[in-house]
């Protein structure tokens, strides 16, 4: 059973909560608060926050793309983006998603996509989410095929690059690089 759980709109005194969640889940500097101001009053780049009996459980960023937003997103692989995508914008990105520890396998990441999913809809039906492999699993995986979305290609150490440039750490890789792979996900009418 899920446990008692909200779901609202980021706000800034959740910064300092989110930041410990996100240091630990996915590593340390991946989320900045520089990044967070621009999930205030932003009509195409929401986050929402779960709080669970009070306490926060976890987030997701979403985002409204057209073509430069999608690309920024692209990073390394932004040939295949513009082919992939760039015919049917915008596109709705449910972006980074992360549930506290011990909050995990909960339900609440669950609830948090399908809230997700409600807004982008709002505004596409055209969805798309990057999504991390973590020692050989997609952990985000069963919650998006659940949601009716599916694998359209895997891509290799697309964070390497960025890892280097914004510095950041990865709970698996450790200090940049991150050789991670992706797995994009897309709604099925692009499969
Ligand atoms: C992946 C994540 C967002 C899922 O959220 P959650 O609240 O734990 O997931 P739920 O309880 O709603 O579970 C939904 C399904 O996902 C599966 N799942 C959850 N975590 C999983 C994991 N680590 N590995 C494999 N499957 C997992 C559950 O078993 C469940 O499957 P079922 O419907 O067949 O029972 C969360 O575990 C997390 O933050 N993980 C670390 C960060 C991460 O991988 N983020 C995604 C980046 S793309």
């Amino acid at each position: 059973m899920i446990p008692p759980t909200s779901i609202s709109r980021l706000l800034e005194t959740d910064f300092e909560e989110l930041l410990i969640i996100a240091d630990a889940i996915l590593g340390k500097n991946y989320i900045t608060q520089r990044e967070l101001e621009n999930y205030i009053g932003n009509p195409s780049k929401i986050c929402f926050v779960a709080r669970t009996r009070g306490e926060m459980s976890g987030f997701q960023q979403i985002q409204i793309c057209h073509y430069n937003e999608l690309m920024t997103l692209a990073l390394s692989e932004k040939s295949w983006f513009n082919l992939q995508f760039s015919h049917n914008l915008p596109i709705g990105v449910l972006k980074t998603i992360a549930i506290s520890t011990k909050f995990q396998k909960q339900g609440i990441g669950t609830i948090l996509t399908k809230k997700s999913l409600e807004v982008l809809t709002k505004s596409t039906n055209n969805i798309l989410s990057i999504c991390w492999v973590l020692n050989g699993v997609v952990p985000y995986s069963r919650i998006l095929i659940g949601c009716g979305l599916a694998e359209l290609r895997k891509i290799n150490s697309l964070w390497k690059k960025d890892s280097l440039a914004k510095k950041y750490d990865c709970t698996c890789c450790g200090k940049p690089p991150c050789l991670c792979n992706a797995i994009i996900y897309t709604s099925t009418h692009y499969s």
